[in-house]
């Protein structure tokens, strides 16, 4: 899918983020190999310790949908610069390989990056048995 589409999907699901908490919204959308589209918004809870950001909620809707091969993954929120992706998530990604990450804003920046580059090194316990 074109990119502008794939930022203005992002944008959407950014809207149906639950933020009471922090009042700040992130949206994610990937793309799979096969071409299917799974959103993510993050869900905060009373109990922040289990609050979920919107990227791990959009790859774990796509793995239990049966989907593992990404193709690239969208992430927007009302940042100064492009939205930089938590640690967690990273070690979430990495899980599926490496895939394109593209990093945006509300104001309309963005930044090509993918998973290897956000997470070098990262643990997987799949390679370490090869
Ligand atoms: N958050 C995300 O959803 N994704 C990110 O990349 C950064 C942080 C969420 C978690 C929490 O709901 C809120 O943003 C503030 O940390």
């Amino acid at each position: 899918m074109e990119i502008n589409k794939l930022i203005e999907k992002a944008k959407m699901a950014r809207e149906n983020a639950y933020v009471p908490y922090s009042n700040f919204k992130v949206g994610a959308v990937l793309e799979t190999e096969s071409g299917k589209i799974f959103t993510g918004a993050n869900v905060e809870n009373s109990s922040f310790g289990l609050s979920m950001c919107a990227e791990r909620i959009a790859i774990f809707k796509a793995v239990s949908e049966g989907e593992t091969k990404f193709k690239r993954m969208i992430i927007i929120a009302d940042t100064k610069d492009v939205v930089s992706p938590c640690g967690a998530c990273r070690q979430v990604m990495s899980e599926f390989g490496n895939f394109e990450v593209i990093l945006s804003n509300m104001k309309g920046k963005m930044k090509v990056t993918d998973v290897e580059s956000l997470l070098p090194m990262a643990f997987n316990l799949k390679k370490d048995r090869e």
